[in-house]
């Protein structure tokens, strides 16, 4: 009676420890980390560009446009956010968009756009990150 006692709360104990990995492995996926490092490499791309004198539209218009996307998904990585997390990421898109826009043709003008897109970034980060 009381080995099959043991062996019943053995069994338990081990159900209740896999169901808290479960939950915990769930809660913690790599994508938000993910969609944040995709976002520093194209960043990192447009700054060295920057640093290199290389500002043209067409090199920067491939790693503005992988930003914008990356910043897409931002609000499906961090579901669930409270707050106005999502009015920075809007905050950041519409930051990424402008630039799009202004054609960064010169190195004055990526220069602006790398500020403008970096204050965003830390505008968020001060709050949440
Ligand atoms: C809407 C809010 C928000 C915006 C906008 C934002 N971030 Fe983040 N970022 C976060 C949060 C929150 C974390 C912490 C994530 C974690 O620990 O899982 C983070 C973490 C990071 C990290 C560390 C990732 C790691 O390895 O853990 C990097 C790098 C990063 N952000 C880069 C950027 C860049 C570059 C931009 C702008 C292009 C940006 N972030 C814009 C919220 C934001």
């Amino acid at each position: 009676m009381r080995t099959a006692w043991l062996i019943g709360l053995g069994l338990l104990i081990g159900i209740l420890g896999s169901i808290s990995v479960i939950g915990a492995w769930r809660q913690r996926t790599p994508l938000p980390a993910a969609v944040m490092t995709v976002m520093q490499f194209h960043l990192g791309q447009l700054q060295d560009a920057l640093k290199q004198n290389r500002c043209n539209a067409v090199d920067s218009a491939r790693p503005l446009q992988r930003l914008r996307q990356a910043a897409d998904d931002v609000e499906p990585a961090f579901a669930g956010a409270a707050g106005d997390f999502f009015a920075h990421a809007t905050r950041l898109r519409e930051q990424i968009d402008r630039g799009i826009t202004a054609t960064a043709a010169d190195c004055a003008t990526l220069g602006r756009t790398l500020r403008s897109i970096g204050q965003a970034c830390d505008a968020c980060h001060q709050q949440y990150r």
